[in-house]
């Protein structure tokens, strides 16, 4: 039997706990949203829930898709058991459709599609605003190898094709989303961390209404009902 230790992080949306098997952690999802850095900060009830059933959700998707991910077991409404990783300290950020900063640096508007998906790094430091890097950035903080910046590459462009087709069926156009990648107890790259409307942006496919966390970010209205639709919509799909 698993069995919940010591609180070992509190980040800014899940706790994460030490359990009695080493290569394991408990993570409980927070009543608690972020934005600007930290900057913006509000109590939501019923998000920590949400989060935890549509990462859960998304991560039995990929699983049955061929993607491992470190998600083992969702173990209540805001609870899951995770495989324990060394982070890797970069967000991997993949776009399909123009938005958020990169409309913003590049002028452009939004909603465009990309002729191709782009991969971006940012590097995690809440003390920079984690800053956009790029692949002799990584090499040379020594945050990754060359082979593992292929390795994370290559298997972001698979999750984006998987993610891509289940959000189609869910009537959901993905815009772009966040991963975060760790290496297990063997050393091997492993995605990590979470795949929520808080780390995508999911646009309605007929009428392009938000249905991500840009509600949040942009004070355009309550996240809850929106993410409730998203979770909804995923577990009208499940086989
Ligand atoms: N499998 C894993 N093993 C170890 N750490 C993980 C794993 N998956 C995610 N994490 C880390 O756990 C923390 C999750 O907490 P949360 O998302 O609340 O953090 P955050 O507020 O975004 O802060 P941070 O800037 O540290 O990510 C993150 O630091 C994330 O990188
Ligand atoms: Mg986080």
């Amino acid at each position: 039997m698993i069995s919940k230790g010591e609180l070992i992080y509190e980040g800014k949306a899940k706790q994460l706990f030490a359990t009695n098997d080493e290569n394991v952690l408990w993570v409980e999802y927070l009543n608690q949203a972020t934005a600007l850095n930290g900057l913006k900060k509000d109590a939501i009830l019923g998000k920590g829930e949400l989060n935890n059933q549509i990462t859960s959700t998304i991560f039995e998707h990929l699983r049955q898709a061929g993607i491992k991910s470190h998600f083992i077991k969702k173990l209540s409404k805001t609870e899951q058991l995770i495989e324990k990783m060394t982070m890797i300290p970069l967000e991997v950020v993949l776009r399909n459709v123009t938005a958020g900063s990169f409309a913003k640096r590049f002028g452009l508007d939004e909603g465009i599609n990309l002729k191709q998906p782009i991969i971006e790094f940012y590097y995690k430091a809440d003390e920079l605003d984690d800053p956009f890097i790029n692949d002799a950035h990584v090499l040379n903080f020594e945050l990754a190898t060359a082979e593992e910046i292929a390795e994370l590459k290559q298997a972001t462009l698979e999750i984006n094709q998987a993610l891509i087709t289940m959000f189609k069926k869910a009537g959901i156009r993905l815009i772009d989303f966040k991963l975060e990648f760790g290496r297990n107890a063997k050393g091997v790259l492993v995605l990590a961390d979470e795949i929520s409307p808080d780390t995508c942006r999911l646009w309605d496919a007929s009428t392009n209404e938000h249905l991500d966390k840009d509600l949040y970010r942009r004070d355009l209205g309550d996240i809850v009902p929106v993410y409730q639709e998203v979770l909804r919509r995923l577990d009208a799909i499940k086989e």
